[in-house]
């Protein structure tokens, strides 16, 4: 039988979460899952907090102001939505746009650990403080933002049990969608995906000398 395709992976993990429904309180406030969206086979993965109203309307994460910026900053690099995956921490949206509590990231944690082992990108982008403590718990985002940083996680009852990625801790862009200084230190870190990428695949080819 042929192996399954990253897209019916996905697909697959999408619907278990619907099965095991991590958080009836949080699905019960929105119209739906926004589980992710864009290329399986993305070198990047962006990940965000949670769903907001437009996202959560649409079923797709970054459909709003934010996102429009985001895609602004991905065409500075020149990639589209298409050749990225993008996708949250929390797949609800939590009710009046609030923080995801830490019970509701604890509760997606697992399945968002899975959507990266099956898409297995070259850097994973966070965006924002809560993505990046889901990964790098101990760090402030203000003093580590634009520097990769490899991480290896452990998967807790999987066939393969750990994950090694590479993350690229950036600031929300909601957050710097308003703030002049964030902004454009936000733009800067974002240019350098190419640069990162590129590196990592010299490395591979080579010697392993990346951040
Ligand atoms: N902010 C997020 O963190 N995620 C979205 O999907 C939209 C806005």
């Amino acid at each position: 039988m042929a192996a399954k395709t990253k897209q019916q992976l996905l697909e697959e993990l999408k619907a278990k979460i619907e099965k095991d429904d991590p958080t009836p309180e949080l699905r019960a406030g929105a119209t739906q899952l926004v589980f992710g969206d864009g290329s399986p086979d993305a070198d990047v993965v962006f990940i965000g907090e949670a769903p907001g109203k437009n996202e959560d309307e649409q079923g797709k994460p970054f459909v709003g102001a934010a996102g429009k910026f985001l895609n602004e900053m991905l065409a500075m690099v020149n990639l589209k939505r298409e050749d990225i995956y993008i996708t949250n921490i929390v797949k609800y949206r939590p009710p009046n746009n609030r923080d995801p509590l830490p019970a509701e990231k604890k509760a997606f944690l697992p399945y968002l650990q899975q959507q990266l082992e099956i898409i297995q990108p070259k850097i994973v982008a966070t965006l924002g403080r809560h993505s990046l403590n889901c990964f790098l718990p101990e760090l402030f985002i203000s003093q580590c933002h634009g520097e990769p940083k490899r991480v290896k996680i452990s998967l807790k009852g999987q066939k393969n049990n750990s994950l090694e990625l590479v993350i690229l801790p950036l600031y929300h862009p909601a957050a710097a969608l308003y703030n002049g200084s964030q902004r454009q230190t936000l733009i800067d870190d974002f240019m350098k995906i190419p640069i990162i990428l590129n590196k990592l695949s010299s490395n591979s080819k080579g010697g392993n000398n990346a951040k």
